[in-house]
């Protein structure tokens, strides 16, 4: 099957979920450096390195940590040597997510329906052995260098797969409260979200949720497009944004003109506690967004509050002290805020998120949040 690279007007209607899709299994980044993103990854944002490979475990071609918090497994891998993939990805794109690792009943199975479907392969499934008992995996191309990994692990019960062996003294570091991964959103070029759209729906049985158009997602000098898709079970949701014709360049555009194409532009992660994450994460470094003004809060926040008729659990005053946004719709409401990015570049950042009924994704917030956004990208000159 041929995915068109056209508009399809027609409203994506659910259907069967051939996919089966579990849950996320873990992201991983390809980085210059994978001894010092662990190091950051641990002390910055509260994981616990749980598994290694490397020279010492006999691996000669790279190094990679595997460091978890709550539900949320993330991988970090450099390369020992300059002619490799990983060093190609690396000297492209610069430190950036190569895989989503998405768990499975049976990864020869995902690759099979995926691929029949018109995903392009990356490898069949191939099952690793050790102690511990055996993983399958097989893997899908998705936006750019960016792929999709089918995780089959019932059963082991080693720390990540074999080729890893544990780490640390078994006792989890003080994490930040982060518990599971909420939702990835990967930039695409102008012109192509419809594309993958249809990618997600055709070949991996996604539906779209929420469509957000440039009349909605607009400041004096960006706008950008949104549509998310969003599996069978509904655990596993991906927002695509491309960028739409604005005055100046757009974040989507600064995006892709520094990861030199399609890529992850952030991940968003749960919390159960937003101020303690926050409060936790700001006081260990993590550098996040300017907060919006006090008629943000004074004003936007309380009219919004008042409008869904929704009451706040959580202390106002604290939720402005740590520059954290509000949302509410009418389901419910929810507390997001945006990191920096995390390397050099202008490219890949976190959300944390905290969900009190709401299963949106803080539209209401996108005009603060870009014009944000837009202060910082006038201090790098790039807008
Ligand atoms: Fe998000």
């Amino acid at each position: 099957m041929v995915i068109q690279d056209s508009v399809d007007a027609r409203p994506i209607t659910q259907e069967a979920d051939f996919l089966r899709l579990k849950a996320f299994d873990h992201v991983e980044l390809w980085v210059g450096n994978a001894k010092q993103a662990a190091y950051f990854y641990q002390h910055a944002f509260g994981f616990t390195p749980i598994a290694y490979s490397g020279l010492e475990t006999g691996n000669r071609k790279f190094a990679s940590y595997v460091l978890q918090q709550g539900k949320i497994r993330l991988v970090v891998t450099a390369p020992y040597h300059p002619n490799t993939e990983i060093s190609a990805h690396h000297l492209v794109h610069g430190d950036g997510v190569k895989a989503i690792g998405l768990e499975v009943f049976d990864a020869a199975e995902a690759y099979e329906v995926t691929t029949s479907r018109g995903a392009r392969g990356v490898h069949e499934a191939m099952t690793l052995s050790d102690d511990f008992g055996q993983v399958s995996i097989s893997a899908i191309e998705t936006y750019g260098d960016t792929i999709h990994r089918f995780v089959e692990r019932s059963g082991y019960e080693g720390p990540f797969w074999p080729g890893y062996e544990p780490i640390g003294d078994g006792k989890p570091r003080k994490t930040v409260g982060l518990a599971a991964i909420d939702h990835i959103v990967g930039n695409v070029e102008l012109g192509k979200m419809n594309y993958w759209v249809k990618f997600y729906h055709q070949t991996m049985g996604f539906r779209q949720l929420i469509h957000f158009d440039d009349a909605a997602i607009s400041t004096e000098y960006s706008a950008l497009m949104s549509k998310v898709m969003e599996n069978g079970n509904g655990r596993i949701k991906f927002p695509i944004n491309e960028p739409a014709e604005g005055r100046k360049r757009s974040q989507i555009e600064e995006y892709l003109d520094f990861y030199h194409g399609p890529g992850v532009q952030h991940i968003a992660m749960l919390t159960d506690d937003i101020i303690h994450t926050v409060a936790e994460l700001r006081d260990r470094g993590v550098e996040f967004l300017t907060p919006p003004p006090d008629a943000y809060y004074d004003e936007v926040i309380i009219q919004r509050l008042q409008e869904k008729n929704v009451k706040v659990k959580e202390d106002l005053e604290a939720i402005r002290k740590l520059g954290i946004l509000l949302d509410a719709d009418d389901e419910g409401y929810l507390l997001q805020i945006f990191t920096r990015p995390v390397g050099d570049r202008p490219t890949l950042f976190f959300e944390i998120i905290q969900r009190r009924g709401s299963r949106g994704f803080g539209a209401g917030n996108f005009k603060a949040l870009f014009e944000s956004i837009e202060r910082e990208q006038a201090k790098r000159g790039t807008l």
